[in-house]
Formats: structure tokens, C-alpha cells, sequence
């Protein structure tokens, strides 16, 4: 890490349309007075080739493999440092990035990467300070998703009734069962109800600004080593 650069990583899993956007966004305002960025793991979905492009409704987006983690632990490695990085951004409507913008995400006090499949690589759960599962029955979440992909990710209706009955039933669910539900041992903090937990959130927050606290009160101290060795986890 470079000198002078310090930054709080937290990770933030959960199924689908969980909440964990939500739960996110929530701890951002509340950090207002603090530099927040927050990374999808969404963003380094993995563009479609052709063939896959033609039979999409074969292709499995829940499964880890249809990410690029090489690409995220690249992104994650250059804040780490202090160095800006530019992230994709994907298109659901189109299954693929835009291909000529990016967004640029700058070295900040704490960054908050959110995605279904955070904790799955190991590689990608050792970068992070604190841990955040969102869970939320799966039941909630199918009504939440077929209401978001038409409102917010333009599904019409009837592919997304498709779509829950048979990509959820043959990808996302399994998915959920085989890699995201078997994640949730590496939480530091499971969060029920998601958004609609106002404690939870407070007290992560507040855990957030002990850590930037005392990383503030050992750059007034340098030689403090209780301190330091108290906030360096
Ligand atoms: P995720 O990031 O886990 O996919 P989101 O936070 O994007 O989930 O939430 C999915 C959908 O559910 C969104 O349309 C959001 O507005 C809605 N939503 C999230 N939390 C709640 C809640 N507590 N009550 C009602 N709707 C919610
Ligand atoms: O925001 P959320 O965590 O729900 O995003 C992950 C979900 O997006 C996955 O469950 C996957 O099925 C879905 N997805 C999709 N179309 C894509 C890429 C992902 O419906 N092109």
C-alpha cells in the first residue's frame, strides 16, 4: 500500500435482489461527511460472446464463472494502492459492457463492493476489511426482482415471468443454493430484512467511523503504536 493511503474495504453478498443496494446506499448517506465510492460486482460481468448472445437464456449469470474476478482483483489492487481505476459498466438490457464508457472511481476513505458472489473467491474475500451478508427470503426477493428487472432493468413483463419460471428455477436458485448461501459463513455481519434494518446499519456505520477515527487520531499520533496496532485489522 502507499504510503498515506488508507482505505476501509468493505464487501456486501446476499441472493438477488437481496438488498444489498440498498443496505449500500444507506451506509454511503449516512457516511456523507466522508469520501464513499461504492463498486458492482455486476460491473465486470463478462461480456457474451456471439453464440452465447444468440441463446442468452441458456447462459448462467449466477454461476461465478461469468465474471471477470481477474479483472475486479486488478480494480481492487489499484485503490488499494491509491491509484484511480475506471469500472466498466454493464448493461443488462444489452448483456454487455458499454463498450466505450467507464466509470472513474477515485481513491476515497472507504470503498463498498457489492455483488451476489463477493465472498466467493478467496482471493477476493482476503482484500476486505469488514464483511456484510444481506439476507433476505428467497421468497421476498423473487417478488422484488420480477418488479425491478421491468422497472429498472427493461424486462418486459413476460420475459421476466419467463424468466422466473424457468432461469430462476434452473440458474438462479441453484446458484444461490451452491455458491452464494454456502458464502454467508464468511460474514462478519449478517443483516436481516436488508434496508429495513435501521440498527444493523447504524451499527456498521458507527463501526466504520471508529475505524477512520482512529487512523485520523494515529496521523496526529504517528508514534502511538497502541493505537495503530488497534486499527490496522
Ligand atoms: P440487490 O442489490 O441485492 O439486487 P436492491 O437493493 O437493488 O437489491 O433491491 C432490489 C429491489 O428491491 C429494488 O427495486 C429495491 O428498490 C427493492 N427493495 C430493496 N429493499 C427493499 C425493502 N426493504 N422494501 C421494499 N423494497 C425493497
Ligand atoms: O443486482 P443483483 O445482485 O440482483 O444482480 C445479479 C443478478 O443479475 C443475477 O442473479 C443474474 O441472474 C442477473 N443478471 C441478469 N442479466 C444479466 C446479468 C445478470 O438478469 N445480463
Amino acid at each position: 500500500m502507499a504510503e498515506g493511503v488508507y482505505v476501509q474495504f468493505v464487501r456486501v453478498s446476499g441472493g438477488t435482489a437481496s438488498g444489498k443496494t440498498t443496505v449500500c446506499d444507506m451506509i454511503i448517506q449516512q457516511l456523507h461527511d466522508h469520501r464513499v465510492v461504492l463498486v458492482n460486482q455486476d460491473s465486470f460481468y463478462r461480456g457474451l460472446t456471439a453464440e452465447e448472445a444468440k441463446r442468452v437464456h441458456e447462459y448462467n449469470f449466477d454461476h461465478p464463472d461469468a465474471f471477470d474476478t481477474e479483472q475486479l482483483l486488478e480494480c481492487i489492487g489499484k485503490l488499494k494502492c491509491g491509484q484511480s481505476v475506471q469500472v466498466p459498466i454493464y448493461d443488462f438490457k444489452k448483456h454487455r459492457r458499454c463498450s466505450e464508457s467507464f466509470r472513474q472511481v477515485n481513491v476515497s476513505d472507504v470503498i463498498i463492493l457489492e455483488g451476489i458472489l463477493v465472498f466467493h473467491d478467496q482471493r477476493v474475500r482476503n482484500t476486505m476489511n469488514m464483511k456484510i451478508f444481506v439476507d433476505t427470503d428467497a421468497d421476498v426477493r423473487l417478488a422484488r426482482r420480477i418488479r425491478r428487472d421491468t422497472l429498472e432493468r427493461g424486462r418486459d413483463v413476460n420475459s421476466v415471468l419467463e424468466q422466473a419460471r424457468l432461469l430462476y428455477a434452473k440458474f438462479v436458485k441453484p446458484a444461490f443454493d451452491d455458491f452464494v448461501l454456502p458464502s454467508k459463513k464468511y460474514a462478519d455481519v449478517i443483516i436481516p430484512r436488508g434496508g429495513d434494518n435501521h440498527v444493523a446499519i447504524d451499527l456498521i456505520v458507527q463501526h466504520i467511523r471508529t475505524k477512520l477515527g482512529l487512523h485520523d487520531l494515529c496521523k496526529i499520533y504517528p508514534n502511538v503504536n497502541v493505537i495503530q496496532s488497534t486499527f490496522q485489522v
